[in-house]
């Protein structure tokens, strides 16, 4: 059934197989072992971790021996400003803020502009930026330390960037890129480039302090294919390769196999929807629960596909305790999806609520965070 889905950067079809994706891309599985390596030196695992959502990952045994014999790592992550910021979106970032909190990362985050132009989102450069700010609103939000992060667009940051973007381009082939993304020659020839633009940050702390400085980058697993590539050019440019830690991705209130998107306002949890919105798109949401309520009843609800069950896993109920209550009183028909709803509601309203407020505040605090030209130190030998 429902066996073929894609995933790539740019295109989520279908029902994901996650296991399968492992294998496609080639990554590990993110076993035991390395989290309760994570856990004595975090002095703790986020959720996201125990719960399976970040699943996937590529060197972090390593980032974790640099760590372990003393020599830290940086995060690197980003955000393509196309639109509203849904709470899928947030997963990698609040997992970057608990490694700043727990690790001391210093944090680098890339707003691609030139990708959301490049890739037709908008028609000018400077619409993708504007909404780019307000993106960059709902990362201070998070509660993120202004002096260990770093958030950029491409654009104000080309400058110091471009000797890099060219060592990178140089390395990478039109053929490397037609098989990474299933490019033809009908695609536009900056989306052909961009991922030089996507692979820089990878080597930027090692580039500003002119020594191997480990990388781990937080992401969605859609993301890696550009980060296959950053891995492949980065010995060739004396830089280590960045390890990467893959999340899952939410699932669309619409359906486990439908699509979370700006156009589609009821299809996610928008951080910026007003209380009525989040709740509509709540209500309207498909469960996973029976057809009937005699039929729930009877045979209880799968939380597995439902898409209400996923949110409260992923993001709004971070208590284990009361979550697995939520998974067995659905399974043996006890909780009907009504009452799911409504307490999620709940959670997503106080969210709200919360985050709002905190993103308004950061309008005051842009410039703490924000990297300009001329900030970076001038490379001496890009
Ligand atoms: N391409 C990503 C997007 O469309 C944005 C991005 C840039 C990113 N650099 C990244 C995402 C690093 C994760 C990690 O949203």
């Amino acid at each position: 059934m429902a066996e073929e889905f894609v995933v790539t950067p740019w295109d989520v079809k279908g029902e994901i197989d996650y296991n399968r994706l492992i294998e496609r891309f080639g990554t590990r599985p993110l076993e035991e072992n390395l989290l309760e390596r994570l856990r004595t030196q975090a002095g703790d695992l986020h959720p996201f971790l125990t719960r399976d959502i970040f699943y996937s990952h590529r060197d972090l045994d390593w980032i974790l021996d640099e760590y372990e014999g003393g020599n830290p790592f940086y995060l690197y992550t980003g955000r393509g400003p196309s639109g509203e910021v849904h709470v899928g979106h947030l997963m990698p970032w609040v997992l970057s803020k608990w490694m700043q909190d727990t690790l001391g990362a210093t944090l680098y985050f890339q707003l691609t502009d030139d990708e959301k132009f490049l890739f037709r989102g908008f028609d000018t450069l400077g619409e993708s930026h504007h909404v780019g700010v307000e993106n960059a609103l709902d990362i201070i939000a998070l509660g993120f330390d202004p002096a260990k992060t770093k958030i950029f667009f491409d654009s104000d940051l080309i400058r110091w960037m471009y000797p890099l973007v060219l060592q990178v381009a140089r390395r990478i082939t039109f053929s490397t890129v037609k098989a990474v993304f299933g490019f033809t020659a009908s695609n536009n020839i900056g989306e052909i480039f961009y991922t030089s633009i996507q692979t820089v940050p990878a080597f930027m702390e090692s580039a500003v302090q002119g020594r191997s400085v480990p990388c781990l980058i937080p992401c969605g697993i859609d993301q890696d294919p550009h980060f296959r590539i950053t891995r492949d050019v980065a010995p060739g440019l004396g830089y280590p390769k960045p390890a990467l830690i893959h999340n899952k991705l939410m699932p669309s209130l619409k359906g486990m196999g439908a699509k979370m998107s700006a156009s589609d306002p009821s299809s996610a949890i928008f951080v910026t929807d007003t209380a009525e919105t989040a709740r509509r798109s709540i209500m309207n949401a498909v469960t996973g629960g029976g057809a009937t309520v005699e039929e729930h009843r009877r045979n209880g609800g799968k939380p597995e596909v439902c898409p209400i069950f996923h949110h409260y896993a992923y993001f709004f109920e971070m208590d284990d305790e009361h979550l697995q209550e939520v998974e067995n009183t659905c399974r043996n028909g006890d909780r009907l999806c009504g009452e799911c709803k409504e307490e999620l509601a709940e959670k997503v309203l106080a969210f709200l609520e919360k985050h709002q407020a905190r993103r308004e505040e950061a309008r005051d605090r842009l410039d703490d965070f924000l990297l300009k030209d001329g900030d970076l130190p001038e490379l001496e030998s890009a």
